[in-house]
């Protein structure tokens, strides 16, 4: 299925492996007009059948002098469509249009003041002296290519911004796309309002509106199902896909013990009860503990929960007719991993349950979510009325609290898991901290140590803290949280759950640690 065509109006980002492009795609789609980013290889004809009504060209980190430098193919700049280049990108515009780059003679990382000699279309409604921006780069334009003018320079940077006005191409040394631009949000509407004529179409009401007829159209009289977590992301998927083929739908909620205290029940009662959804719940816990027993390794558990999940989903949905489609939760983040310059990150613990699934069972995928970010993910599920407690929601992963009790899964362990681990969200939750963070969750560490209760002396389990602030999970830092609340969780956490006599708090970040402990 081509998405991408369902949208009239579009920008094309070429991609030269910025760690900025994803921000650039998120401002677009913020100012509600739809994007996608390819490589910056696209093939010239894969670019006209996009239909861009402009290009924007990411900064990155080679520079065009090198050998093997990412070039596009120069007849983007003969397909009438306005361009933007953006740092990297500026001085692939400059280069391949014939003016000349060189190296700077030192590099300008960070805040930086930029003066606006000719502000055109690019700049309207932006001060003129004095403009905070934010460079990053090594290189600079030395000589504008035929056409262009100077719109904006800097001390450093002599050519700041240009623009050839005829042409409606344009350049800027410095990073719209960040917000150490303060204006970099007003410049980026006004190339896609002012210079590309973009409308802002781009809504996610449009996108359920779209979704749903595309999904009928596709899905037909067959039916789907759809792996049910909990987590926003398949139940985004789910409530989309219900609104599209109602009783068609089928979610299969597979309970693998390791979950949260209330979470099945809960999942139970908004899906089944409040959204009326086919829904099969399983309660496989017993069978999960027995082919966990003894299993230490955390690779090793995530394998077992992995494998015995599509075991018993395979199972399940083999008991329901005519199922052609399996309904994932994939989002755009994953989509560009795949096909960026960069190249797939590598993968320090393996994720995703329902890998495999699709090819072994025969089943053909529905992606709805394939273009979406986060966050616009989110705002879907809040379109469909999905409760904010689950919109809200943090990531948990799929092996659940296996993961995070660092030697063989008992119940016992669990239990003690699952009462600190309520605690932590109970107060996260009451103190409005919640929805600060990105993760806040209890691990059980597999050590005693010496406490005194009482008049007793205790020999017990560590509860480690983690509450970590990220946007991507890729890199994560420990939040600083009030010590009010830290004492209140950790006194909490002591009084309450038996078996535990000390809380300790994880101040590690990502790099070099990981957000979880296994
Ligand atoms: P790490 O620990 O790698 O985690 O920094 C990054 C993000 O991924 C989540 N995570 C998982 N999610 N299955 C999942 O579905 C897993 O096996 C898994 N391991 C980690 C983690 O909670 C964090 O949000």
């Amino acid at each position: 299925m081509k998405w991408d065509h369902l949208h009239e109006e579009r920008i094309l980002i070429l991609d030269f492996g910025s760690q900025y492009t994803q921000l650039i795609a998120r401002r677009v789609r913020e100012s509600h007009v739809y994007c996608e980013i390819h490589p910056f290889n696209m093939a010239i004809q894969e670019i006209r059948a996009f239909q861009p009504k402009g290009i924007i060209l990411s900064g990155g980190p080679a520079g065009v002098y090198q050998k093997e430098a990412p070039l596009p193919d120069p007849l983007i700049f003969s397909l009438q469509v306005p361009i933007l280049g953006i740092c990297y990108g500026l001085q692939v515009m400059a280069h391949q249009l014939g003016g000349q780059v060189e190296k700077a003679a030192r590099r300008e990382y960070g805040p930086a003041t930029i003066d606006i000699i000719h502000p055109g279309d690019l700049f309207k409604n932006i001060e003129c002296t004095d403009v905070r921006v934010w460079m990053s780069h090594g290189d600079r334009v030395l000589t504008l290519p035929a056409d262009f003018i100077i719109l904006a320079n800097s001390d450093n940077s002599p050519i700041a911004a240009m623009g050839d006005f005829g042409r409606h191409f344009y350049g800027v040394q410095f990073h719209p796309e960040v917000v150490h631009t303060p204006c970099g949000k007003n410049l980026l509407e006004n190339f896609l309002y002012r210079v590309c004529h973009c409308r802002s179409t781009w809504t996610m009401k449009s996108f359920v509106e779209t979704s749903i007829q595309v999904i009928r159209e596709r899905v037909g009289a067959d039916q789907v199902i759809c792996a049910l977590s909990g987590g926003v992301d398949s139940s985004v998927v789910a409530a989309l896909l219900h609104n599209a083929i109602g009783p068609q739908l089928h979610c299969i909620f597979v309970n693998n013990g390791m979950l949260r205290t209330g979470e099945a029940e809960s999942v139970q009662t908004i899906f089944r009860d409040h959204f009326e959804m086919n829904l099969i719940y399983l309660d496989a816990s017993e069978l999960f503990l027995q082919r966990l027993k003894g299993v230490i390794d955390p690779e090793q558990k995530r394998k077992i929960i992995g494998n015995l999940f599509i075991e018993l989903f395979e199972k399940e949905a083999g008991k329901l007719p005519n199922v052609r489609y399996l309904a994932q939760g994939t989002l755009y983040p994953d989509v560009i991993e795949s096909v960026s310059f960069k190249g797939p990150s590598a993968t320090i613990k393996t994720h995703h349950n329902v890998g495999g699934l699709p090819e072994k069972m025969q089943l053909q995928l529905i992606e709805p979510l394939r273009e979406l970010f986060k966050d616009e993910a989110r705002l879907v599920g809040r379109e469909l009325g999905l409760p904010e407690r689950i919109i809200m929601r943090h990531p948990f992963p799929g092996p659940g609290l296996a993961i995070r009790l660092l030697r063989d899964v008992t119940s016992e362990d669990l239990q003690i898991l699952r009462e600190a681990d309520s605690i932590v969200l109970e107060e996260m939750q009451a103190s409005g901290w919640y929805d600060k963070v990105w993760q806040a969750f209890a691990v059980l560490l597999p050590v005693r140590s010496v406490g005194v209760m009482g008049d007793e002396r205790t020999y017990d389990q560590v509860i480690a803290l983690r509450v970590v602030e990220s946007v991507d999970a890729m890199t994560a830092d420990w939040a600083r949280l009030p010590y009010e609340l830290l004492q209140k969780i950790s006194n909490r956490i002591i009084n309450e759950v038996n078996g535990v006599n000390r809380v300790v708090y994880d101040i590690s970040s990502k790099p070099p640690s990981t957000i979880e402990w296994e």
